[in-house]
């Protein structure tokens, strides 16, 4: 895709004038008709082959993927998915450094590396030897796109700066996640927790007497991925348009609070009154300077709260979150045997049981408490209750239904063998993601030094010789 759009770029762009005289001069097919209705500008050619056999969504675009750990892989395994080339380059001899944490099989990828990095191809390249430098330059020149996840400035420490990759390959996108954004923090390496902290989930997260909680949902590492996935796929969209590449930055930072949004609204509602959606305005708790931690309180304005089912508390996950929706206020009292409460004025309106949300939950988890979880959400669906029962991973594991929709996905691998992981959560119709399983530590260096790069059998020997793409070991014995 490199080439074929360097070419694209070099023609001058009609101006716009002369743009719409082309298009109403030309004959018009029903899918110009389409496009110009659809207002977008493009004339794509309408694909005769059925849907999801005409290649994938990126397919043609070459990933130069320099990630480790998980929020950079997270990322770049979804630009797999969608079909794009991904060429992990890792370090000789140790590679990802997640190949080896939490080790769970003697002498195999651990199912942290191996379930953020399908559909990958690993080069190893030690980026700061001189035939290294060589080989990321031929890379450079022929992707389309650079994400790294290295601590701040460990890239142009490798001599691969901004101006030095522009000028390398104007095209190419060059995509990184930080901990933080420009300002007093830039500086500092960042993980998971670090970025939940400082993003405001901790402070908003857990029990209001207990202290700040993390969540276990990757929302540092995993969400500034996805959010940075978005960040190059709309590079690439505008690049179709002006040729050149450019920078994308995602600060964990930045991701964790675009998740916290509905928090920060909280924060402007504080200074004109109680949050009154909070339990703790019914319980009577004044409310302070800052959003409190609302233990389960649902953020979206309706009364909500866990509660137990048969077999809780023996089963940890025996729970439902039940939520007391103003518009199903009516279904709730007859399912729970209340029916006054649909017409007494103490419980009528969303206003009048608000300083009574804890007993209404207590009485609601009477009811709960003789069924179990999936009986609950049977009984609620039925009249239109949203309610979540907790699954447990095991029970996730296990789920049918996501295994035939992809969303759990069993692999096999050659030296740890079959496993789950999570597959593709986003679906295109057009675009169907198979999950291929992680690649091993330098699987693919031949095949990308020939096949990707065209260096000469010769050239080949040249760069191997050097040491440049082997472990250290390997490197004394050649010396
Ligand atoms: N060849 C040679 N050297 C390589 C290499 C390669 N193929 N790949 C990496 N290295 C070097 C880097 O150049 C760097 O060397 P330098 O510091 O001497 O310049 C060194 O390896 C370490 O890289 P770094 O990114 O600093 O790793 P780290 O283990 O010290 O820190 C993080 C890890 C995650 C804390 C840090 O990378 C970071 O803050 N990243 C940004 C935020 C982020 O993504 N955090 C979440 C991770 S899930």
């Amino acid at each position: 895709m490199a080439k074929k759009k360097l070419k694209a770029a070099k023609k001058p762009a009609p101006k716009a004038s002369a743009r719409k005289v082309v298009k109403l001069a030309g004959k018009k097919s029903p899918a110009k008709a389409k496009a110009k209705a659809n207002g977008n500008g493009h004339l794509p050619r309408m694909s005769s082959k059925p849907y999801g056999q005409d290649g994938k969504a990126l397919t043609g675009v070459r990933i130069l993927d320099f990630t480790h750990v998980q929020s950079g892989p997270t990322c770049t395994q979804l630009l797999a998915w969608f079909g794009a080339d991904v060429i992990k380059v890792e370090r000789p001899g140790i590679g990802d450094i997640t190949r080896g944490q939490l080790r769970d099989v003697p002498n195999a990828d651990s199912l942290y590396f191996t379930m953020l990095n399908h559909n990958k191809r690993s080069i190893t390249i030690d980026s700061k030897h001189p035939q290294g430098k060589r080989v990321l330059d031929a890379l450079i020149k022929t992707c389309d796109v650079l994400v790294e996840n290295f601590a701040p400035g460990a890239l142009d420490r490798m001599g691969l700066t901004w101006d030095y990759i522009h000028k390398t390959n104007p095209r190419m996108i060059v995509a990184s996640v930080k901990g933080f954004g420009p300002g007093p923090y830039e500086d500092c390496k960042v993980y998971e927790n670090v970025a939940q902290c400082a993003g405001g989930s901790a402070s908003t997260t857990g029990f209001r007497e207990g202290p700040p909680l993390v969540t276990g949902a990757q929302i540092g590492d995993s969400g500034t991925g996805l959010h940075l996935a978005l960040g190059i796929v709309s590079a690439l969209y505008q690049r179709n348009r002006t040729g050149r590449g450019q920078k994308v930055l995602c600060a964990m930072q930045d991701g964790v609070l675009n998740l916290c949004r509905v928090k920060l609204r909280d924060q402007q509602r504080l200074t004109h009154g109680p949050l009154t959606e909070y339990s703790q305005y019914g319980e009577g708790v004044p409310f302070g300077h800052s959003v409190p931690r609302a233990g389960n309180d649902s953020g979206g304005g309706q009364p909500g709260w866990i509660l137990k089912c048969k077999g809780a508390p023996e089963d940890p996950d025996a729970y439902i979150y039940f939520i007391t929706q103003a518009p199903v206020w009516e279904p709730i009292c007859d399912l729970i045997g209340e029916p006054t409460w649909k017409t007494d004025p103490e419980y009528a309106t969303p206003r009048a049981r608000l300083p009574k949300l804890k007993a209404i939950f207590a009485r609601i988890e009477q009811w709960t408490m003789t069924k179990t979880k999936f009986e609950v959400m049977e009984a609620c669906n039925a009249v239109d209750i949203p309610v979540g029962p907790i699954l447990s991973m095991k029970e996730i594991a296990e789920e049918e239904s996501l295994r035939k929709t992809g969303t759990v996905v069993e692999v096999d691998h050659p030296t740890r063998g079959k496993y789950l992981t999570v597959g593709n959560p986003i679906k295109l119709s057009d675009s169907i993601s198979e999950v291929k399983r992680s690649p091993l530590l330098g699987e693919h260096t031949d095949e990308i030094l020939k096949d990707v790069l065209k260096f000469s059998a010769k050239d080949i020997a040249e760069i191997k010789n050097s040491g440049a793409l082997s472990a250290p070991e390997k490197k004394e014995k050649a010396a």
